[in-house]
């Protein structure tokens, strides 16, 4: 059966920011076949093509888009022994569930991060410490340039913060990935918000003789979901998750920077650089935390966030984007990037 193409899709449901207007035409795909099919189609037409997973990363301009939008939902999930192969279209934490089920170690760090697999690999997802990139093996792909299926492995994804080579290349679609996890128990609970949520359990529970155990895979799970219930927005509020990237200085810049705010939160990398806390910016220099402009607003427990309270249009968080950029610039001389990919 032909691939259906339908017209003037209206984008904003289809994205957790829901903002934006329409898509000249839009396609689902449930294979590579029919992938291969819709970007036939967009070469036919002589019109660009976006791929779309969750639209839990991605902001619609109010324009909409003149192209194909496909959205990519290849899907299936297969695990053999240590390694689990998801379809590019599978929702993210369905993977991190089915890893807890089977007891397997590496990305329970990521649960509930919200997108797709496809998404986790294109962006590079990471929170608690732990990135996408530490257990992805292999990343299938189709390459529009070739048009033919083409693998990578993992350390030939080019991967960096948010970053990766089908981030810079929009010729390779991402089909399906390959992560390698552990039988093995490897707890990663150093980072902040994880450390004092396991510190808070075992001072209220006075579970003595437990202090010393480390707690299991599902306990992992449950921590990261009840800490990224408390501190992020519910659906169906509209937002993005981070907003933007936590922008990385040089060491010199730092300890300038230091001076000025001695209680600046940030992590020194092993290169040196240092990557600053941009919510902690926003609230603390810029006082932008839980300010609202209408409809568009900042997340009131995680400066990050952008929101739309309920009939915010794009440019408005644009404004808001753009104001809260130029006022830490002003203050500091950093310079702070979008984490969010905008449709236009
Ligand atoms: N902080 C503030 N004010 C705020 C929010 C945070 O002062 O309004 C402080 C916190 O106390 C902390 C520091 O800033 O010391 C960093 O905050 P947090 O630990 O919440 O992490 P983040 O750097 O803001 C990153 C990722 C998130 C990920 C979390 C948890 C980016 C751009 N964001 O946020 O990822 O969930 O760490 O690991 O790297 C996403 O990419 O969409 C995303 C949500």
């Amino acid at each position: 059966m032909a691939l259906e193409i339908l017209r003037n899709i209206h984008l904003a449901p289809l994205t957790t920011m829901r903002v934006g207007g329409d898509t000249q035409y839009f396609a689902r795909v449930q294979s590579i076949e029919e992938l291969k099919e819709a970007l036939l189609f967009s070469q036919n037409q002589g019109i660009p093509f976006f791929i779309l997973g969750g639209g839990s990363n991605v902001v619609v301009s109010d324009a909409g888009y003149a192209g194909l939008v496909i959205k990519n939902e290849i899907k299936g999930i297969s695990c053999a022994d240590d390694v689990v192969t998801a379809g590019a279209g599978e929702v993210w934490d369905e993977v991190v569930r089915e890893a807890s089920l089977r007891n397997l170690w590496g990305i329970e760090n990521l649960s509930l991060v919200p997108g797709t697999v496809g998404g986790a690999a294109v962006q590079n997802i990471g929170a608690y410490g732990v990135e996408a990139c530490d257990t992805i093996l292999s990343v299938e792909v189709f390459d529009v340039d070739t048009m033919s299926v083409k693998n990578f492995l993992g350390e030939e994804c080019l991967f960096g913060y948010r970053e990766s080579i089908f981030k810079k290349n929009k010729n390779f679609i991402v089909t399906h990935v390959s992560f390698l996890l552990s039988q093995e128990k490897k707890v990663r609970i150093d980072y902040e918000d994880v450390k004092n949520f396991f510190e808070e359990r075992a001072k209220n529970k006075m579970r003595e003789d437990r202090l010393d155990d480390e707690p299991s895979l599902q306990e992992i799970r449950e921590a990261i979901v009840a800490i990224r219930t408390a501190k992020m927005p519910v659906y169906p509020m509209g937002t993005a998750g981070s907003f933007f990237k936590n922008p990385v200085v040089s060491a010199e810049r730092y300890e300038i920077l230091k001076k000025t705010y001695p209680e600046i939160k940030a992590y020194i990398q092993a290169d040196t650089t240092v990557k600053l806390a941009a919510a902690w910016l926003f609230d603390k220099v810029g006082g932008w935390r839980g300010i609202r402009r209408g409809d568009a607003g900042v997340h009131e427990k995680q400066a990050l966030i952008l929101v739309n309270y309920g009939s915010a249009s794009a440019q408005e968080i644009f404004l808001l984007a753009e104001e809260m950029k130029r006022g830490i610039k002003a203050k500091t001389n950093v310079d702070i990037e979008e984490e969010v990919v905008v449709i236009k």
